[in-house]
């Protein structure tokens, strides 16, 4: 996890048919279970940018492994527990792959992101800035941007091929997915924020927001794709956090403000990063994962 391991930023050459090719992970079909590789591969505002961050596939693994360990009270995952030492793959192949991925039951996926929102940021705060509002729901009055919000809240969206997801409210999910599966929804993608957020704050990090797979696994409801991540997650250092500020995040902040700053007009192809860029980006994901895997130390010692 040097960083100095040769970037991932697609696999090719496994004996497996690719299944799905998303921003992040390349999964290959095992048949009833799939192989999900996570890549170097980094995007922002949606779109893949040609420069990888080399181990960042690998930090990603680690801390979905971190959160799928401490969740599975809550809700169980979709991780089989099996290497990929038993595919039958040269020790080339295993040796690229090593770290990056994982193998997981396939899912009947459900095609929402589980947002789950404890503070006003991004989309959440434009919303409540022009309406009053999230997700169509009003909110108090008076509440800053970056502001924590009085409980958790539930901010669906619908998935989208062309990757711009779509907010909805909770009634319209409802009405696509019926009413029971909504609130099974809302209630795990609640306890699971709710956990980490607490798991989080140990770390020294404000947990802002964050998305949530499901999918379900021989009839049973279960978390999918990657767990809290930066990738899926704002993490804010607590320090830099004072209300009325959306401070910069632990995620790819980094990255969104270097973009912002050239005036890049968010179209493919995005720019090339500078290398101080791509360091400062790793770090980032770095920084999570040890100080959350201190906090789980600590736990253990306890
Ligand atoms: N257990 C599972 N069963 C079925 N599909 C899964 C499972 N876990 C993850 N996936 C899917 O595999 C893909 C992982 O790729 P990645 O995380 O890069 O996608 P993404 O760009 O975030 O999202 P997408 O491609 O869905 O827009 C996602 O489409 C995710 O929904
Ligand atoms: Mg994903």
């Amino acid at each position: 996890m040097s960083g100095r391991d040769p970037a991932v930023t697609a696999v090719s050459g496994l004996p497996f048919p690719l299944y799905r090719r998303g921003k992040v992970r390349d999964v290959f079909d095992l048949g009833d279970r799939l192989l999900l590789v996570a890549t170097d591969r980094l995007s922002a505002f949606d779109v893949v940018l040609p420069t990888p961050i080399s181990g960042k596939g690998k930090l990603l693994t680690a801390i979905s492994d971190f959160w799928f360990d401490r969740t599975g009270d809550i809700l169980p995952n979709h991780r089989t527990g099996k290497s990929i030492a038993a595919l039958g793959l040269s020790r080339d192949q295993v040796e690229s792959l090593d770290g990056r991925s994982t193998v997981v039951h396939k899912a009947e996926r459900i095609d929402i992101e589980c947002v789950v929102r404890g503070h006003l940021a991004g989309s959440g705060w434009k919303e409540y800035q022009s309406h009053g509002t999230l997700a169509g729901e009003t909110l108090p009055d008076g509440l800053g941007r970056g502001g924590q919000l009085p409980a958790p809240r539930f901010t669906p969206a619908m998935k989208n091929d062309d990757g711009h997801d779509q907010n909805i409210s909770r009634q319209e999910l409802a009405s696509q997915i019926g009413h029971a599966l909504a609130a099974r929804l809302e209630d795990a993608s609640l306890k699971l924020f709710t956990h980490a957020r607490e798991i989080a704050g140990e770390a020294g990090f404000v947990l802002a927001d964050t998305k949530f797979e499901f999918g379900f696994i021989d009839g049973e409801l279960t978390l999918i794709d990657e767990a809290l991540t930066p990738d899926s997650s704002r993490y804010w250092d607590v320090k830099t956090w004072t209300p009325g500020t959306e401070p910069p995040s632990f995620d790819k902040q980094v990255v969104r403000d270097w973009l912002e700053e050239r005036g890049w007009d968010k179209e493919p192809p995005g720019p090339e990063l500078p290398t101080a860029i791509v360091v400062a980006t790793r770090e980032r994901y770095a920084a999570v994962l040890h100080r959350l895997t201190n906090v789980g130390s600590r736990e253990e010692e306890r």
